[in-house]
């Protein structure tokens, strides 16, 4: 198959493409197609590697007004609206909205998503359910499930026994949620213990970790200290981390150190964290996010997550991840033309790395496998400020979404 006329990664020339066995194969400015070979037209489109949302949570995705809507705004009440929630789930409740809303995100260019699934629950209906969406839709997307505590590890009746058996029954990656333990004491005995289910199982570890604004809580420093220590290192991420925005900069200038001596990847949520975060602010107000801007300049990898879509934690989301960077861009004030140009890369590269994808089996080279999705701009500046469709989405070199780009017309 050829890929006639894209520009790759934001580069000015237009191109061709090649792909034979799933993989990419020749990259040129013209590419005669050999007798019967598939040309799709790129439209002098921009080719990036796909999507990856690194943290959403599919479980609760779509459920936004069921039993209430959550009217504070606060995450407090949207644990406490999902506890209700939770106790009307069934498997196929679950797998309809999770698959409803991975095809809202395929359509969107996304083929890479790590999910938690709320683990807090005797019976593991969520989880059950999504093992089976795991497979189901194995061929389009590669989807990675979180065994997570969303009501504590060890605030939470049989909490670690519960922990265990998610992960024997198949979770890819140990969660966690220090910051919402009864104590500090137990978010820091948490971190113990599920980074060291996570060793004995050879998985990796994402922690929602203080996700909170309180320059108190400070589970980040003992997640990168276990991280280092262990050399899990980059095998292990820390979602939100908004209590950073907190932090007084003599302790955040100390942290930074251990954060890069350890190696962990850093999850930013901006459009959730935006929307719950300061919420107990008056003025001045928060903004909610960690420190996405200095991470990324001290070569600590920053990936950016949608994490709710429609749900108890936020009413919007469409499985977007221009909606994420373009957020996340105004948020942490990475606005500049080259930052806009490269900010795809908090949301492909950086997600990829933070789900440990392999750096040969992720990227636009030759003898990658042939991964891509192809937006209606030329380059991702145009992208977002157009909201470009994804006009193709490929995953082995075969085509899983085409989308026609809108025609509008102006009367001037
Ligand atoms: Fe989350």
């Amino acid at each position: 198959m050829i890929i006639h006329d894209v520009h790759i990664e934001n580069a000015s020339e237009h191109m061709d493409v090649r792909i034979e066995k799933g993989t990419f194969q020749q990259f040129a400015p013209a590419i005669e197609p050999h007798e019967g070979e598939e040309v799709i037209d790129g439209q002098g489109g921009v080719l990036i590697p796909p999507f990856v949302d690194p943290h959403v949570h599919l479980d609760a995705a779509l459920t936004a007004g069921d039993p209430e809507w959550n009217e504070t705004g606060t995450l407090f009440d949207g644990i406490r609206i999902w506890y209700e929630r939770k106790k009307t789930l069934t498997v196929q409740d679950v797998k309809d909205r999770a698959l409803h809303t991975l095809r809202m995100m395929a359509r969107n260019g996304i083929q890479y998503v790590r999910s938690h699934v709320d683990v807090t629950d005797p019976g593991l209906t969520a989880l059950h359910a999504l093992l089976e969406v795991r497979e189901q839709v194995a061929p389009f997307m590669t989807l990675q499930l979180v065994a997570f505590p969303q009501e504590g590890i060890l605030s939470f009746p049989h909490g670690k026994e519960l922990m265990e058996e998610a992960v024997k029954e198949g979770a890819d990656v140990v969660g966690g949620i220090p910051h919402y333990e009864f104590t500090s004491e137990y978010g820091r005995e948490s971190l113990r213990f599920l980074m060291d289910l996570a060793q004995r199982n050879d998985r990796l570890v994402d922690v929602h970790c203080d996700e909170i604004d309180d320059p108190a809580s400070r589970n980040l420093e003992t997640l990168a200290t276990l991280a280092y220590e262990s050399g899990m290192a980059d095998r292990v991420t820390a979602s939100h981390t908004t209590a950073m925005g907190s932090y007084n900069d003599a302790y955040a200038y100390k942290l930074f150190r251990l954060l890069r001596m350890s190696g962990i990847n850093f999850v930013s949520n901006p459009l959730v964290n935006m929307h719950l975060g300061g919420r107990f602010d008056t003025y001045p107000k928060r903004r909610g996010l960690t420190r996405v801007k200095e991470l990324n300049e001290a070569g600590i990898n920053v990936a950016f997550g949608e994490d709710d879509i429609q749900d108890p934690w936020s009413p919007l989301g469409a499985g977007n991840m221009l909606d994420v960077v373009r957020m996340g861009l105004y948020a942490a004030q990475i606005m500049g033309y080259r930052q806009i140009m490269d900010a795809y890369r908090f949301v492909t590269y950086n997600g990829a790395a933070t789900l440990h994808i392999a750096p040969e089996d992720y990227g636009i080279a030759v003898d990658k496998p042939a991964n891509g999705v192809v937006l209606n701009a030329p380059n991702f500046y145009h992208a977002l400020n157009e909201n470009a469709e994804t006009l193709y989405s490929i995953r082995g070199g075969k085509v899983i979404v085409r989308t026609k780009a809108k025609e509008t017309s102006t009367a001037f």
